[in-house]
């Protein structure tokens, strides 16, 4: 069974590479680990903090509880379907995502080749129902199973139960804390189906059209393309710290977009229920921060200089610095458009 070591640096385990260390520290690599785990002094004390690929995650100062570790592995075909064309593939929430991507192409089996390249584990990808290019989660997703941190005991989450939206789930909401997502089964189609590949989102189309794949594109295709697009935009992690966008994209009525749209007419907008989606990297870049950097120096941090929705870190920053920068956006934005930036991040 696995024990808690004693401050431990998490450096290595979050994506924006920030030194802060935990007062205890332990993988579990099942269900019975956590339970073990769970049952420790030290962890009945709090405060817990279940971590993935520490992808998502800004980390502000010395966490003084307990951080746990998720490395369930396991991938597999669990059943198949002839008259849907599709197979349920579960995974052990340690996996990494994009090795269930790879794993899914290599099986011909297509839905997730759209996520490919989405930083960190099986297990997080629920959290906020992870979206890129046209798709979300929540479009394959069929149940989890999950862990309660009160009981131990094991509970299984269909679609409905798992409330997902945009960038949100029950597990962000009102389950907050509450739960260790063990394990993911998705419903995925078989290629030889016939099932159309999504090429809904722009730049794939045109990428592919680069890439010299001119007819009837496979899902390996569209993963190229995406992961194509993705290297081209998003900083590397290994390179430069980064959690992804560091807000969501604010929805916004359909009054005030159009007030916004007279006062800015290169203002872009997608309708969703309810109003308009505004792209937080467009707002921010008009508030002046694209590629502005911060700190001693050639600058410690600040705001990729391709995409305006990543805060980064160039090295030698605190967390704390980084949530400055952010409430200095949010700041920003807030006196510039009148709209409210909300992180997507999750700041500790
Ligand atoms: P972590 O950062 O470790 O954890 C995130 C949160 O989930 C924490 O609150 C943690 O406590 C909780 N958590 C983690 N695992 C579990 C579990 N098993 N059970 C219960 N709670 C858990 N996201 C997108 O949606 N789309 C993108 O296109 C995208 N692109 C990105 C690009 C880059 C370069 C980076 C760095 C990030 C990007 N992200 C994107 C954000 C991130 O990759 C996702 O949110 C991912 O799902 C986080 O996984 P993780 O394992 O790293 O989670
Ligand atoms: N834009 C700018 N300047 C910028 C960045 C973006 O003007 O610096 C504008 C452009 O108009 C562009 C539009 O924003 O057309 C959209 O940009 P992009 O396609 O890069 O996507 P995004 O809205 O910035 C979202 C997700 C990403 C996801 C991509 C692709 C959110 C918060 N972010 O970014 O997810 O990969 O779409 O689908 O919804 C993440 O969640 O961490 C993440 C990276």
């Amino acid at each position: 069974m696995p024990h808690l070591e004693e401050h431990v640096s998490l450096r290595p385990f979050n994506t924006f590479g920030l030194d802060v260390t935990a007062r205890y520290f332990a993988r579990f690599a099942s269900a019975e680990e956590l339970r073990h785990l769970l049952a420790l002094p030290p962890v009945q004390a709090g405060p817990l903090l279940i971590l993935g690929g520490g992808s998502n995650l800004l980390l502000t100062q010395d966490f003084a509880g307990v951080v746990l570790k998720n490395e369930i592995k396991g991938l597999e075909i669990i059943s198949e379907d002839d008259d849907t064309h599709t197979a349920l593939v579960r995974a052990g929430a340690g996996e990494s995502w994009h090795g269930m991507v790879e794993y899914t192409l290599d099986q011909e089996l297509s839905g997730i080749e759209n996520l490919s390249l989405i930083p960190g584990t099986v297990g997080a990808a629920p959290l906020q129902n992870i979206g890129a290019y046209g798709a979300e989660l929540q479009d394959t997703f069929e149940r989890l199973e999950a862990l309660a941190i009160g009981t131990g005991e094991l509970r299984v989450f269909n679609k409905e139960e798992c409330g997902f939206g945009y960038r949100e789930s029950v597990f962000k909401g009102p389950l907050k804390g509450q739960f260790v997502v063990t394990a993911v089964v998705l419903r995925l189609h078989r290629a030889s189906g016939g099932r159309p590949v999504n090429v809904s989102y722009g730049a794939i189309q045109d990428t592919l059209t680069d890439l010299g794949i001119e007819a009837e594109p496979t899902p390996r295709n569209v993963s190229d393309a995406v992961v194509h697009i993705r290297r081209s935009k998003l900083p590397d992690p290994a390179e430069i710290g980064n959690a992804g966008s560091f807000f969501k994209n604010p929805e916004i009525s359909q009054r005030k977009f159009d007030e916004l749209k007279a006062r800015y007419p290169a203002l872009p907008g997608y309708p969703v229920p309810g109003g308009v989606k505004v792209p937080a990297g467009w707002l921010i870049e008009q508030a002046g921060f694209k590629g502005m950097r911060r700190g001693p120096g050639a600058g410690t941090h600040g705001v990729h200089e391709r995409q305006a929705l990543v805060l980064v870190n160039h090295g030698g920053a605190t967390g704390q610095e980084l949530r400055e920068l952010a409430e200095e956006v949010i700041r920003a934005v807030g006196t510039q458009f009148g709209i409210e930036l909300h992180p997507e991040v999750n700041i500790l």
